[in-house]
């Protein structure tokens, strides 16, 4: 719960400035979680974690495919999609951070791709990250074209709300659901899916998850791969940068109405 003149705290990186702290140095780069600040004084390091940037990557890739949109869409990919080749993976919000390396995984697992996202220039993204399928659901019913490319094995969740609804009637027997998030209900909006029982005949898996419980599991696994393979470009990303704390806002406005695609990137200060 924030008060009026808290900093607003998100995932970031830092650069130590100044240590008390034997485990971490003057010009050592942290991941974590950071207010928007320019500078601030932290007590508690437990949850920082030093980046060593082996590849020489932009720094901003640890916030996006290497850091925690990343590690969202490897973690709960891992744990819960039980992919097998030749199946098809339906992903929401696909154009995004967390989406658009989902749907690198399943290709990259041998699967048939069908992704959604909220324009014509986000759709052709979408297929050159290699979804087979790939459609504009503000212009296209996302009921229509899981009825004609469909039935689907993993429904990976980025949305929640109607297209939930759709998946449900669109899954095939033994689904996998990977509840990521539920953004068109972070509004407020309420969520009243009518199709819940069909869980029940099609032994539909629904599964739920936050990615920080799975990271003992996944996290040396995933700094092992997921930077090699930036650096080789065998993945694909898209960042969006924002200079200045003074622009924050607009940036958060942005990604919320859905105006970026890939990572929103603020960079408070260079080195
Ligand atoms: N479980 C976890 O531990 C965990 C951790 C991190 C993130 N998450 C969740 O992962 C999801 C993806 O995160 P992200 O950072 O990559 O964000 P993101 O998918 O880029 O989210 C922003 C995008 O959501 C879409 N959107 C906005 N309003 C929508 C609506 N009403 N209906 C459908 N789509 C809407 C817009 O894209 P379009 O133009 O395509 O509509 C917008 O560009 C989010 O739901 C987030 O909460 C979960």
């Amino acid at each position: 719960m924030y008060q009026i003149g808290d900093s607003i705290e998100c995932f970031g990186i830092g650069v130590v400035l100044r240590s008390e702290n034997p485990a971490f140095q003057v010009g050592d780069h942290l991941h974590g979680s950071h207010p928007f600040q320019e500078y601030f004084v932290l007590q508690q390091t437990d949850s920082l974690i030093k980046i060593h940037n082996e590849y020489h990557l932009p720094w901003s890739v640890f916030v996006g495919i290497a850091g925690l949109s990343g590690k969202t869409a490897y973690f709960g990919w891992k744990e819960h999609s039980r992919a097998k080749k030749g199946e098809v993976a339906f992903v929401t919000s696909g154009a995004g951070a967390v989406g658009s390396f989902v749907i690198q995984l399943a290709k990259r697992d041998g699967m048939r791709v069908i992704a959604s996202a909220g324009s014509d220039d986000k759709v052709e993204f979408l297929k050159e990250l290699g979804a087979d399928v790939a459609f504009n659901y503000k212009t296209t019913k996302t009921s229509e074209i899981l009825a004609k490319e469909g039935p689907i094995n993993v429904y990976w969740d980025n949305v929640g709300g109607e297209t939930l609804e759709a998946a449900l009637h669109a899954a095939a027997k033994h689904a996998r659901f990977i509840e990521c998030g539920m953004i068109s209900t972070y509004d407020g909006s309420s969520q009243s899916i009518s199709n819940l029982i069909s869980i029940i005949p099609k032994e539909i898996s629904i599964n739920g998850f936050v990615t920080t419980t799975l990271s003992p599991k996944y996290l040396e696994t995933f700094e092992r791969e997921v930077p090699a393979l930036v650096a080789s470009k065998e993945l694909m990303y898209r960042e969006v940068v924002t200079r200045g704390l003074e622009n924050a806002e607009v940036a958060f406005d942005d990604f919320i109405k859905g105006a970026l695609t890939g990572k929103s990137v603020v960079i408070v200060a260079d080195e």
